[in-house]
């Protein structure tokens, strides 16, 4: 499974790209608001910064707004995914992206028919969201498995972006479960880093060297 970072914070998706372990990043119209700035600059920088898949969702609810919009955002740099939502309109646009070669994510995916509908109008990448069905009290994880065993026995390419991921274990399980991508946000990264026998061990290795004579 690979590393996405789901942030449009510059800083942020630096720091996790000086890690090494970051094949792309997501963005939303959430989280570009957050940040107060202008949007295509924004995925200017980003997209210098990091060369892997950089997802940038459209704002227009109809298919034709969805293309043109699409248009621009891929017109910004080779590695922009346009970022689609999952509704009739959006399927559309999909095609019509995608028959043009440009990479299409169908995000706010809550269940395996819209992820194989997506797959079929030809998504590069389909984005079910965890932790917002753990939220209501569905169990997002099933999700990842269901839809991993779909794309696996009609033999599928979309690849899976485990998305709205909440904790470290998350993140164990959509690997588990067949996800293809993890997207997540700094704060969730660095907690993967840590563990508290890793630190011990740390002070402890150090404070053996020290009493050296
Ligand atoms: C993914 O592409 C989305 O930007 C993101 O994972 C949504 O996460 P949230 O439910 O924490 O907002």
């Amino acid at each position: 499974m690979k590393f996405f970072i789901d942030s449009a914070n510059i800083d942020e998706i630096r720091t996790a790209n000086e890690l090494g372990i970051l094949s792309g990043v997501t963005t939303n119209p959430s989280l570009v608001a957050k940040e107060g700035v202008s949007f295509h600059e924004r995925l200017g920088e980003i997209t210098k910064e990091v060369s892997g898949s950089v997802s940038a969702e459209v704002i227009a609810e109809d298919a034709e707004g969805m293309i043109s919009e699409g248009k621009e955002l891929a017109a910004i740099a080779e590695n922009i995914t346009v970022k689609v939502p999952m509704t009739l309109e959006g399927l559309k646009a999909v095609k019509a992206l995608s028959d043009l070669n440009i990479k299409t994510n169908v995000t706010l995916i809550f269940n395996a028919n819209q992820a194989l509908l997506a797959a079929r109008a030809g998504a590069s990448y389909v984005s079910p969201f965890l932790g917002r069905l753990d939220d209501i009290g569905q169990d997002g994880m099933d999700l990842i498995a269901t839809i991993s065993a779909i794309f696996d026995r009609h033999n599928i390419h979309s690849e899976i972006i485990a998305a709205s991921i909440r904790h470290p274990l998350h993140v164990t399980d959509a690997a588990v479960n067949g996800a293809h991508i993890s997207t997540i946000p700094m704060k969730v990264i660095g907690q993967l880093v840590k563990h508290p026998l890793t630190d011990q061990g740390i002070e402890k290795f150090l404070s053996d060297w020290n009493k050296q004579k």
